[in-house]
Order: C-alpha cells, then sequence, then structure tokens
C-alpha cells in the first residue's frame, strides 16, 4: 500500500523489528507447548497478521480458532461496553488455550474474554499480545508472552487499523493526532 501525504504516520516498529520479536516469541511458545496440541484463539480483525506469522514460525501442532468482539467503531477511543460478534467453533474444554491479541490498550476485551474462556473449563489459558500499551493500570491476571510494550499512542500496521485503514502495512506506524 502506498502511504499519501494527508497520512500522518511515523514508523514506530520496523517490520525486521516485529520479525525479530514474533520469532522469539513462537520460541517460547513452542518450548511451553510442545506435545500439548495448544488451541490458538485469533481475536479478530486485528491479530490476523500477528496470528499468521507466529503459527508459521512455531514447527508445533496446534488447532486455531477466531473470536471476534465488538469494534472500536471509527473512533480512537474504547467504546467502555464490549460484546460478543462472533463465538469460537471448536470445543475448548481441557484443551490448553492461548489467546492471541494485536494490542491491549484498556484491558477491557481481554478480560472479557478471559472470563468467557474460563466459563468453559480449559486445561489452561494464556495470552499473547504483540503490543502492550503501558498506560494500563492494572490488569487482574498475568500476560504470559508480550511482544513490545508501548507508550500511550494510537498505532496502525501489521493487523491494526483505523477506521479499517492501514491493517496491510508491514511496520507499525504511530497514527499522529
Ligand atoms: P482494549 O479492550 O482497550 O484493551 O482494546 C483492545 C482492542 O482495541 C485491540 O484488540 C485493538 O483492536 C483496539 N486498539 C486498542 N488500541 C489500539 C491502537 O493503538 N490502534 C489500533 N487499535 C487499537
Ligand atoms: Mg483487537
Amino acid at each position: 500500500m502506498k502511504l499519501q501525504k494527508e497520512d500522518r504516520l511515523r514508523v514506530f516498529i520496523s517490520s525486521s523489528r516485529i520479525h525479530k520479536k514474533v520469532n522469539s516469541l513462537a520460541r517460547r511458545i513452542k518450548k511451553d507447548y510442545e506435545g500439548k496440541n495448544p488451541i490458538f484463539i485469533g481475536v479478530l480483525n486485528g491479530s490476523f497478521i500477528f496470528i499468521a506469522d507466529l503459527v508459521r514460525n512455531l514447527g508445533i501442532d496446534i488447532e486455531i480458532d477466531f473470536l471476534k468482539l465488538s469494534s472500536y467503531g471509527d473512533s480512537k477511543i474504547s467504546s467502555g461496553s464490549v460484546t460478543l460478534l462472533k463465538d469460537l467453533n471448536c470445543a475448548i474444554e481441557k484443551r490448553h488455550i492461548i489467546v492471541i491479541e494485536d494490542i491491549i490498550d484498556s484491558g477491557l476485551s481481554i478480560g472479557y474474554i478471559r472470563d468467557l474462556i474460563l466459563l468453559k473449563r480449559p486445561a489452561s489459558l494464556e495470552f499473547a499480545t504483540l503490543l502492550f500499551k503501558k498506560g494500563l493500570s492494572s490488569l487482574s491476571f498475568d500476560v504470559k508472552y508480550i511482544g513490545f510494550k508501548i507508550p500511550n499512542e494510537f498505532v496502525v500496521g501489521y493487523g491494526l487499523d483505523f477506521a479499517q485503514k492501514y491493517r496491510n502495512l508491514k511496520s507499525i506506524y504511530i497514527l499522529k493526532k
């Protein structure tokens, strides 16, 4: 995709840094999950590129499913409420689950997903997120696999959008106001 003049984007994390990080997360996950046939649950739409790169670097047997939550719409600010737009299609009871997020901002989405999944009694549940915004004051649980901790800026690219735009960019950019 060619950037236009009016797109006020500044490179924040280059595609080569992203790929190194995704590889190192994949190595950690492989070590932790070899022989466990985990289910990766991607949170749509933002995680689709991250999960695709992650699972292709794993080299272990896994399964994949997706969840979709209500989005921010065209706003940069969370609406403060979450609803489920697409539920899981697989049975997760007694399975090892890793939820794959693009970014954790307020923590609202991931908290909602955690409650939803725990109701279905998995054998284990962990979270992987490429980006974690540092402004987040408290989460009542651990996020085991974090790619980059970032300041409280609005970012796009590598799956992340603003009003559905920029998901296809290879690097991650700060969208200037
Ligand atoms: P949370 O519920 O506030 O943690 O927000 C999580 C979701 O909001 C992410 O999965 C993203 O889809 C979206 N989001 C949060 N921050 C950003 C951002 O900086 N750029 C693009 N999307 C974001
Ligand atoms: Mg998302």
